[in-house]
């Protein structure tokens, strides 16, 4: 497989710790719940949560739309949903990518309609190029270029999530 390091591992860390900071303040005395985005976001999650100052709690819901290809397939799929209910609570969802903006636009509505008392969105990469609309994102990491990346969470046809940077991936070899 080649691939290229589009964003360093101490970068990424960095970067992390800056959202989480202004996370912390932003939500001081709010007692937010943050909502993971399985699978992708589970080692953003993992690593942002530890740099978070303040009182929080966690959920997750996994949902698909890839599967083993490297386009959107343009349906959405729940795989599991939240265990917690989102009534009058400050939600913040984390995402590892928006990248057409499909999923977060439908999760958006999904959890919209449950009444939370402010629904927001942090996502570690942001491909703007894809979705042409600046506004899905309250806190982002970093927007990259519109290709297809790997690593640190985020895979092709399952693997690679175990890279500790974020990679552009370039071709399979077998
Ligand atoms: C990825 C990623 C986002 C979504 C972004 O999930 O984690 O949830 O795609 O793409 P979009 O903006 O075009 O909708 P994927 O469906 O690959 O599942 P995974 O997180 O389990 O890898």
């Amino acid at each position: 497989m080649k691939r290229r390091v589009l964003i360093e591992e101490k970068t990424l860390q960095n970067r992390v710790k800056e959202l989480a900071k202004q996370i912390s303040e932003d939500y001081k005395d709010k007692n937010p719940l943050l909502v993971g985005v399985l699978k992708g976001a589970f080692v953003f999650m993992a690593d942002i949560i530890r740099e978070i100052t303040i009182p929080h709690t966690l959920d997750f819901m996994a949902v698909s739309s890839y599967g083993a290809s490297t386009t959107t397939s343009g349906v959405v799929r729940i795989l599991k949903d939240l265990d917690a209910p989102l009534f009058n609570r400050h939600v913040l969802i984390v995402e590892d990518i928006v990248d057409s903006g499909l999923t977060l636009r439908y999760i958006m509505r999904l959890l919209a309609a449950r009444s939370p008392a402010s629904l927001k969105v942090c996502a570690l990469l942001d491909k703007t190029e894809a979705h042409q609309s600046m506004d899905l994102v309250d806190y982002r990491g970093f927007e990259i270029p519109n290709q297809f990346v790997i690593g640190y969470g985020l895979d092709y046809d399952q693997y690679y999530r175990n890279l500790p940077y974020i990679a552009v991936f370039e071709e399979k070899v077998p």
